[in-house]
């Protein structure tokens, strides 16, 4: 009998879970497909964390371009526009946040890797910059790791 009124309920969960997703899915169509992990996809690979990324070998704005234009062009789903000020408290947050909530994906609309799924951290962080600033940035000042591999 418990066993029974456990299955009933996580019937109607599972049906409210998938229309949520179907309500997802909605909003994403005019951006391409976007599957959810769990979800069946067809032929699109359906996102994975743990994916290995090969990296876009583009450029801030080349990302930008490629991807995050969808929404944040526009202001999609109230999607921060590039260099506006929607971004001063999302900034405050600091970088490594902004980074973590686009990997992961952030609200309900914010797709995971803003669905470029072969987006390298570096690449992420670069478009990021891109949103905040609107200037493709040569250097960052404060991450110096990776710096002077030139030899002359
Ligand atoms: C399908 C639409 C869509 C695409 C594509 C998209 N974004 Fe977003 N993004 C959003 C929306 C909507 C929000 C605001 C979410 C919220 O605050 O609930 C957001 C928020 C963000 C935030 C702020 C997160 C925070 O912590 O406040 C960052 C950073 C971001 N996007 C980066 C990107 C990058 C980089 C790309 C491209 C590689 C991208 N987005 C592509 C819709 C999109």
């Amino acid at each position: 009998m418990l066993l029974g009124l456990f299955v009933l309920s996580a019937t109607s969960d599972d049906e409210e879970e998938w229309k949520r997703r179907e309500a997802i899915a909605a909003n994403l169509k005019p951006f391409g497909k976007l599957c959810l992990i769990g979800e069946e996809c067809g032929t699109v690979i359906a996102f994975d964390p743990n994916r290995i990324r090969r990296g876009t070998g583009l450029s801030a704005k080349g990302v930008y371009d490629a991807y995050c234009f969808a929404c944040h062009d526009e202001g999609v789903a109230d999607a921060p526009l590039v260099a506006s000020e929607a971004w001063d408290p999302r900034v405050a947050q600091g970088y490594d946040v902004l980074l973590q909530h686009t990997k992961d994906g952030f609200g309900e609309q914010m797709p995971p890797m803003g669905n470029c799924l072969d987006c390298t951290d570096k690449e992420l962080e670069a478009a990021i910059r891109y949103l905040i600033t609107g200037e493709e940035e040569t250097e960052t000042e404060d991450e110096s790791e990776e710096e002077s591999e030139e030899e002359s």
